[in-house]
């Protein structure tokens, strides 16, 4: 059955989750945002309890805040997959977790709940990735890779086989991750070092 979706969130990636419901042929119904001037905004985000029967998802790329939201609130949570993303057969996500266009999730990884796998990002075999993640576009994990809670790996960065990165940690964009981190931090370069 199709869903009524509303969209928490109507900045650049609550777009992008839109065309995505979209083209699962669900239905946005709108967005909630505290900022009523944007765009399809039918009202704030507090305004959530008042809607029945249907699904939301927190776009809000920013880790902590997207969680804040979506622990505050009890109701019904969409995930998003956008039909060119290649997901293994055996690949748990959990609610309210978005996969962007030609982003690949291969076999045995398990995806938490509220994260972004953005477009073109590559989370290969039996990662573990923790509620709240980020992957950035075009970023890839190689194989048996885990990732902690709300932490971000930015665009195109690389993460080698068998890595574990702690919660609450960012990599930045390009980067290449070759040892275990698990000091929560801002990491840069190739391979990484800690951003002071
Ligand atoms: C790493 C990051 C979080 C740092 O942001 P910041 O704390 O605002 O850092 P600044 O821009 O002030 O830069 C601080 C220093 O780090 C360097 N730096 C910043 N990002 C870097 C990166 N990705 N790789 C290497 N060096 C980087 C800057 O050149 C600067 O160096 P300097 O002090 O010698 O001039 C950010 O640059 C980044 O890469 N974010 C990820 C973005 C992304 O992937 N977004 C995806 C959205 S879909």
């Amino acid at each position: 059955m199709n869903k009524d979706v509303i969209i928490i969130g109507a900045s650049g990636h609550g777009k992008v989750i839109a065309d995505i419901v979209k083209k699962s042929s669900d239905k946005v119904i709108g967005f909630l945002d505290d900022d009523l001037s944007k765009n399809g905004v039918i009202g704030k985000i507090d305004d959530c309890i008042k809607h029945k029967d249907v699904y939301f998802i927190v776009a809000i790329g920013d880790n902590k805040t997207r969680k804040m939201i979506a622990e505050k609130y009890i109701i019904k949570y969409y995930t998003a997959i956008h039909p060119t993303a290649v997901i293994a057969e055996d690949v748990i996500i959990d609610d309210g977790t978005v996969v962007m266009a030609n982003a690949v999730i291969n076999p045995s990884a398990k995806i938490g709940r509220h994260c972004i796998i953005n477009t073109g990002a590559i989370v290969e075999h039996g990662n573990q990735i923790a509620d709240y993640v980020h992957v950035s576009p075009n970023a890839t994990l190689c194989g048996t890779v885990t990732v902690g809670e709300g932490t971000h790996i930015g665009a195109g960065a690389v993460v080698n086989h068998n890595i574990e990165i702690g919660s609450n940690i960012t990599i930045g964009a390009g980067a290449t991750v070759v040892k275990n981190i698990d000091k929560p931090g801002v990491y840069v370069g190739v391979p990484t070092r800690e951003l002071k």
